[in-house]
Formats: structure tokens, C-alpha cells, sequence
């Protein structure tokens, strides 16, 4: 079946009693076992499973191609329960610019897990190459990253992860399974925060683990979410199945909406640069355009003035929501480096912008008074 159909029907297997099309949400947290806790309907404990989030999982594992799939509480939990299933001793390999959640936890969780962890230039795959030592157990990739919007050639990365027996894990929350296919490409799992475009409207929290082979760190995974309990609750798995249903013509129009934006940016006299994989003057374009089939809905802006310039143009956003987080149907906007607050690697004048389903002409108009 094509992506599309698949998006429509996965995991939607029908009540043969009550003949919904659209699917229950099962809100029970506890199901009926037999004396010796058999389990006749499969699930015993919510925290261990229920049936609407198994739903969500059977369904990202089908629109991934996976063999199986697992559903947080929130992305950052997803991606804490992958690094928790490694063995004490591990070395990740993180990027340069990784989502600033995980480069908290490789800073000040990893340590306390006895693992380590360095950071590289994952869109140079000599330096990864030469980063990985005989202890690294885990490349970690985001592509497109945020909020530089690196690309990392995944089939590359694949391939080094091969042979220094590591795993690679993909954090694909700005591509969605939509635009790009990490486990097609060789990695062994991919990481979303269903949060973003997953769910679609801004209005649900989770995350999502999805795996090529039901293999050990599946199980270890699914281990942490059970006894560590980040999963995913039956109200928030049903939000993102209903998300999901729409994903496919969603990632169209935020797409198309941000090249044209992207565009017109690039040509304005008040940018100094724009970050969006697909203009051919991104670093990375030749690389996007082979794994994915379009180039998503976020990019950054860098406004000529520093961050005073880019303060400027953020305050008079009247379409635009000065807001964190991303993939929803509005088109946010956001100060990066104000947001990730003291420390943060970022440039003090981008401005990260997640493109909506507006029309694209009022978009550019926006930036355009904004930067006037
Ligand atoms: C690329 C990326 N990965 C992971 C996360 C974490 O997801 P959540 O906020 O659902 O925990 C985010 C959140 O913004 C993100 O942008």
C-alpha cells in the first residue's frame, strides 16, 4: 500500500460489536486477568500497555515499514528510554547542534548512567568516521536538525554505525515518516516527538520509538517505559492516531509554504541567511533532495542587526505567534537562543520559524512589514 493509504488506515483494525469508523479510546486502567493473571484481552496495567496505544504503535510501525514501535509520554521520554536501554560503558555520538533536550541529558544524565558522550559534525561523515571509538555503542543523528537544519546523509551514517557495531538512531521530528524514511536507509530506529507534526495541532504531548527489528533495545526500551513510566496516555495516543490520519497532505502544504517563504527570504536585503534544506544554496540540498521526497515545513532565519535585529522583526510579527514547539497547522516563531536560555550554541539572530498551513502569500507579506 502507498504511504497515504497507509496513513489513513493503519493500526485501525475495527470493533466487530459496536462497528465504529472511528476508533474508541480506551480510557481503563486496569483490564481483567485470569486467576494465574492470565491475560485474555493481552494488556494487564495501563503503565505496561492499553489498547489505544497500541493502536498508535501498530500504526507508526506500518507507515515506517518497522517491526515494532513504542509510545511516550513526550519525545524527550522516547529518546531518555533509547539512551537508557544502552549498557553502562556506552559512548553516543551526538551532533554538534543536537535538539538542546538531549544535549542536557548527554551533559547531565549520561554521566550519572556511567555512559559518555561526544559531539561531531554529523553532516561530515570523515569527522564521524573518525569521532566513533571502540566504545561507541550509539550514533545519534537529527536531520533535519534543529534549529540549524543540518543535514546528515543517513545511508552514510548507516554505514559507519555498521562497521563500529554501533547502532544509529534518527531523530525524524522534522522530516515525519512523511518526507523521509531513516529504517529504509539502514537505521535501526527512528525517534519522534509526536508532539510536533505527528499530532499536528498543537494541542498533544508524546513521542514515539520506532524500530527496524523487534530486537533487544526494543526490549530493553520498552522495559525503561514500564517501570520508569513515560508512556504514552490513552487521550494523547488516540490525538496523535487522529493526527496521523491527515499527515501525509499536511507535510504537502507546510512544505510548499516553506520554500516559497524560504525563497522570498532569501532575496530580502534585511536577511543575512536562510537555513532551509531546500533551497539548492543550503550545504546540504543535494543530500535532502536523495532522502527526502520534500523538504518540510521549518527553517531559520538569520536577520542582519544581531540579535537586536532579530528581537526587532520577532516583535512585530502580527500573523507569525512568537511561540516555542512546531509542526502545528499555525505558523510559530521563535528566538532560538532566548529560548534555550544561557549557554545556548545558537546565533543570537535566528529566529526559528515553523511554517503553517496559511496561505504562503500572507506569510511572506508578514515577514516583509516585520522586516521593513
Ligand atoms: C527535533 C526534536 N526532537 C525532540 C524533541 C522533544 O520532544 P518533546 O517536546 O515532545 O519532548 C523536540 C522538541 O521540540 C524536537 O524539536
Amino acid at each position: 500500500m502507498k504511504f497515504e493509504t497507509l496513513t489513513v488506515h493503519a493500526g485501525g483494525g475495527r470493533d466487530r460489536t459496536t462497528f465504529d469508523v472511528a476508533p474508541p479510546i480506551h480510557l481503563s486502567t486496569t483490564f481483567e486477568h485470569g486467576p494465574a493473571a492470565e491475560r485474555p484481552g493481552g494488556h494487564i496495567y495501563i503503565r505496561e500497555s492499553n489498547p489505544t496505544q497500541d493502536q498508535l504503535a501498530e500504526a507508526l510501525a506500518a507507515i515506517e515499514g518497522a517491526e515494532g514501535a513504542l509510545v511516550f509520554a513526550s519525545g524527550l521520554a522516547a529518546g531518555a528510554a533509547y539512551l537508557q536501554a544502552m549498557p553502562p560503558g556506552s559512548h553516543v555520538l551526538f551532533p554538534d547542534d543536537v535538539y538542546y533536550g538531549f544535549r542536557h541529558i548527554a551533559d547531565e544524565f549520561l554521566p550519572r548512567w556511567s555512559m559518555t558522550a561526544s559531539t561531531v559534525d554529523m553532516s561530515d561523515l570523515a569527522r564521524v568516521a573518525a569521532a566513533t571509538t571502540p566504545a561507541t555503542r550509539l550514533i545519534w543523528a537529527e536531520t533535519p536538525s534543529n534549529p540549524l537544519m543540518k543535514i546528515a546523509d543517513l545511508a552514510g551514517l548507516a554505514e559507519i554505525a555498521r562497521r563500529s557495531g554501533a547502532k544509529l538512531v534518527v531523530d525524524g521530528t522534522f522530516a515525519t515518516p512523511a518526507l523521509q524514511r531513516p529504517l529504509d536507509l539502514g537505521a535501526d530506529a527512528v525517534l519522534h516527538s509526536t508532539t510536533k507534526y505527528l499530532g499536528g495541532h498543537s494541542d498533544v504531548q508524546g513521542g514515539a520509538l520506532v524500530f527496524r527489528k523487534r530486537d533487544d533495545t526494543f526490549e530493553k526500551a520498552e522495559e525503561v517505559r514500564y517501570i520508569l513510566g513515560a508512556v504514552a496516555a490513552p487521550f494523547n495516543s488516540w490525538l496523535v492516531l487522529r493526527g496521523l490520519r491527515t499527515l501525509a497532505c499536511r507535510m504537502e502544504r507546510h512544505s510548499a509554504n516553506a520554500l516559497a517563504l524560504a525563497t522570498a527570504l532569501e532575496a530580502h536585503p534585511a536577511v543575512e541567511a536562510v537555513h532551509f534544506p531546500g533551497l539548492p544554496s543550503h550545504p546540504g540540498h543535494a543530500i535532502a533532495r536523495r532522502q527526502m521526497s520534500a523538504f518540510g515545513g521549518m527553517l531559520s532565519v538569520r536577520v542582519r542587526g544581531g540579535r537586536d535585529g532579530a528581537l526587532r522583526a520577532a516583535s512585530r510579527m502580527k500573523l507569525f505567534v512568537n511561540a516555542t514547539s512546531l509542526g502545528g497547522t499555525e505558523s510559530l516563531l521563535e528566538h532560538r537562543a532566548s529560548s534555550e536560555g544561557a549557554g545556548s550554541p545558537t546565533p543570537p539572530n535566528l529566529l526559528r520559524v515553523s511554517v503553517g498551513l496559511e496561505h504562503a502569500d500572507d506569510l511572506i507579506e508578514d515577514f516583509r512589514q516585520a522586516l521593513a
